[in-house]
């Protein structure tokens, strides 16, 4: 992933879930979180999702991350009043929530170990999707769910004004860090062929007004780091300025297909 410090790639991290936040309640309940007693988060980052479902369920929350740096932060950050997410949960003894570093392609767990086994903007990064989505649903038991709660499709990235070139950019960009930017198509297929049954549907968000407001430095100082060496400065100023316009006109919009997969596994 891009050249970010771990506190830049949290800040991130909060904006993402924030992009999805309604739809990851509707997929807590689908899956009854709430019941669960034994949660795995993969690819927890610096666990902002890993903290969030320990709050909503009794039971224990494992966030496990490929990147040291990320756990060693999980394990550290403090409370966040700005986003409401309980963050300091090394720290807090009542909690049930724990980070640990490990690969989604070899999950360090036994079989059917858990009762729900969560991603959030993950497999687009693996190297493997299919082998990280059939670990997924080994360590969870069966009758158990596997949620794959956002994984974008920047094949589908509407932009207006239609001169942005930003869908092609950031595909290219994404392609050059390792990522798949067409994973959220995939998704039936990753779960199906991992022995899942698959329910698959798309985030309906447009980014308002107020939101494109709030995210446009943020997303730009991003774009600008992601494209750096791939577009000039010059090109990059000409289209922040075309963006930062069609926005005080009111006519701008941009939609990127976000999928969700809830699976289960088949029971007994
Ligand atoms: C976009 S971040 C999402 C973080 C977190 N799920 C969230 O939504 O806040 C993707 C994360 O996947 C992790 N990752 C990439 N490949 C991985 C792998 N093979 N095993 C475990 N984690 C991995 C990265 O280190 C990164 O923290």
């Amino acid at each position: 992933m891009s050249d970010l410090t771990i506190e830049e790639w949290h800040a991130q991290f909060i904006r993402q879930a924030r992009w999805t936040r309604a739809v990851r309640n509707q997929l807590y309940r689908r899956v009854n979180l709430l019941r669960a007693e034994r949660v795995l988060d993969v690819g927890c980052g610096t666990g902002v999702i890993t903290e969030e479902m320990a709050a909503r369920c009794k039971g224990q929350v494992i966030g496990v991350d490929v990147d040291a740096a990320m756990i060693a932060f999980a394990q550290d950050k403090p409370f966040d009043p700005s986003t409401g997410l309980r963050a300091g949960f090394a720290q807090d003894e009542g909690s049930q929530a724990e980070c640990r570093v490990g690969d989604a392609h070899q999950l360090d767990f036994p079989d059917s170990h858990f009762d729900v086994v969560v991603c959030h903007f993950l497999l687009m990064w693996v190297s493997d999707p299919a082998l990280a989505v059939r670990e997924m649903a080994r360590v969870t038991r069966p009758g158990g769910a596997v949620l794959a709660c956002a994984e974008p499709d920047y094949g589908g990235r509407i932009d207006y004004p239609e001169e942005l070139p930003l869908a092609r950019w950031q595909a290219e960009a994404l392609r050059r860090e390792g990522a798949d930017p067409f994973t959220g198509r995939k998704l039936p297929a990753l779960f199906t062929q991992a022995g899942l049954s698959a329910n698959v549907g798309v985030i309906p968000s447009l980014w308002d007004d107020e939101a494109l407001r709030a995210e446009f430095e943020a997303e730009w100082a991003l774009m600008e780091r992601t494209l750096a060496g791939m577009v000039s400065a010059d090109e990059l100023g000409h289209y922040k300025q075309v963006d930062w316009q069609a926005i005080e006109d009111s006519q701008r919009l941009i939609f990127v297909p976000i999928f969700y997969a809830v699976g289960r596994t088949q029971d007994g």
